[in-house]
Protein backbone atom coordinates (compact mmCIF):
# COMPACT_ATOMS: atom_id res chain seq x y z
CA UNK A 1 0.00 0.00 0.00
CA UNK A 2 0.83 3.40 -0.45
CA UNK A 3 0.07 6.83 1.40
CA UNK A 4 -1.27 9.97 -0.53
CA UNK A 5 -1.48 12.60 1.73
CA UNK A 6 -3.91 15.89 0.21
CA UNK A 7 -1.83 18.97 1.67
CA UNK A 8 -4.54 21.35 0.51
CA UNK A 9 -7.64 19.27 2.45
CA UNK A 10 -5.20 20.05 6.30
CA UNK A 11 -3.02 17.23 4.91
CA UNK A 12 -5.28 14.50 4.92
CA UNK A 13 -3.49 11.36 4.64
CA UNK A 14 -5.10 7.76 3.45
CA UNK A 15 -3.58 4.84 1.78
CA UNK A 16 -4.36 2.85 -1.30
CA UNK A 17 -2.93 -0.17 -3.33
CA UNK A 18 -0.20 0.46 -5.83
CA UNK A 19 -0.56 2.08 -9.19
CA UNK A 20 -3.86 3.64 -8.19
CA UNK A 21 -4.96 6.39 -10.30
CA UNK A 22 -4.63 9.95 -8.49
CA UNK A 23 -8.20 11.21 -9.18
CA UNK A 24 -9.93 8.10 -8.29
CA UNK A 25 -8.37 8.05 -4.84
CA UNK A 26 -9.15 11.08 -4.24
CA UNK A 27 -13.07 10.57 -5.00
CA UNK A 28 -13.01 7.27 -3.27
CA UNK A 29 -11.33 9.09 -0.10
CA UNK A 30 -12.95 12.46 -0.19
CA UNK A 31 -9.25 13.64 -0.59
CA UNK A 32 -10.67 16.91 -2.45
CA UNK A 33 -8.59 17.41 -5.85
CA UNK A 34 -10.82 19.39 -8.19
CA UNK A 35 -12.52 17.73 -11.44
CA UNK A 36 -15.11 18.10 -13.39
CA UNK A 37 -14.87 15.53 -16.22
CA UNK A 38 -12.66 12.71 -15.21
CA UNK A 39 -11.48 12.08 -18.47
CA UNK A 40 -8.73 13.81 -19.22
CA UNK A 41 -10.71 16.64 -20.77
CA UNK A 42 -11.73 19.60 -18.95
CA UNK A 43 -8.21 20.31 -16.99
CA UNK A 44 -9.77 21.32 -13.43
CA UNK A 45 -8.23 18.15 -11.84
CA UNK A 46 -4.24 20.29 -12.14
CA UNK A 47 -2.87 19.42 -8.98
CA UNK A 48 0.97 19.65 -7.67
CA UNK A 49 2.60 16.68 -6.29
CA UNK A 50 5.01 18.42 -3.20
CA UNK A 51 6.36 15.16 -3.05
CA UNK A 52 7.07 11.87 -4.82
CA UNK A 53 6.70 13.30 -8.33
CA UNK A 54 9.00 10.34 -8.96
CA UNK A 55 6.03 7.74 -8.11
CA UNK A 56 3.87 8.87 -11.14
CA UNK A 57 3.47 7.26 -14.34
CA UNK A 58 4.51 8.74 -17.81
CA UNK A 59 3.00 11.86 -18.89
CA UNK A 60 -0.65 11.08 -21.03
CA UNK A 61 -1.08 13.02 -24.38
CA UNK A 62 -4.38 14.53 -22.59
CA UNK A 63 -2.45 16.39 -20.04
CA UNK A 64 -0.53 17.96 -22.90
CA UNK A 65 -3.19 19.86 -23.49
CA UNK A 66 -3.78 21.54 -20.47
CA UNK A 67 0.03 21.24 -18.95
CA UNK A 68 3.29 22.96 -20.34
CA UNK A 69 6.67 21.41 -20.45
CA UNK A 70 7.52 23.83 -17.60
CA UNK A 71 4.35 22.29 -15.52
CA UNK A 72 5.54 18.77 -15.85
CA UNK A 73 9.16 20.20 -14.75
CA UNK A 74 7.57 22.29 -11.74
CA UNK A 75 5.62 19.00 -10.56
CA UNK A 76 2.28 19.32 -11.97
CA UNK A 77 -0.06 16.73 -13.21
CA UNK A 78 -3.51 16.53 -14.32
CA UNK A 79 -4.81 13.95 -11.42
CA UNK A 80 -7.39 11.91 -13.34
CA UNK A 81 -4.75 10.83 -15.76
CA UNK A 82 -2.02 9.93 -13.10
CA UNK A 83 -1.47 6.57 -11.55
CA UNK A 84 0.82 6.68 -8.62
CA UNK A 85 3.22 3.63 -7.16
CA UNK A 86 4.32 4.82 -4.36
CA UNK A 87 3.81 7.44 -1.41
CA UNK A 88 2.69 10.61 -2.92
CA UNK A 89 1.72 14.78 -1.27
CA UNK A 90 -0.53 16.88 -3.86
CA UNK A 91 -1.70 20.03 -3.57
CA UNK A 92 -3.94 22.12 -5.82
CA UNK A 93 -5.42 25.80 -6.28
CA UNK A 94 -8.52 26.32 -4.56
CA UNK A 95 -11.26 28.07 -6.53
CA UNK A 96 -11.99 32.04 -5.25
S1 LIG B 1 -11.05 16.02 -14.33
FE1 LIG B 1 -11.22 16.91 -16.30
S2 LIG B 1 -9.19 16.70 -17.04
FE2 LIG B 1 -9.09 15.65 -15.16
Amino acid sequence: MITITFVTNDMKSVTAPENSNLLRISLREKGGIPFKCGAGLCGTCKCHFDAGLEHADAIKPKERRHLTDADFANGYRMACQTFVNGDVSISWKTQA
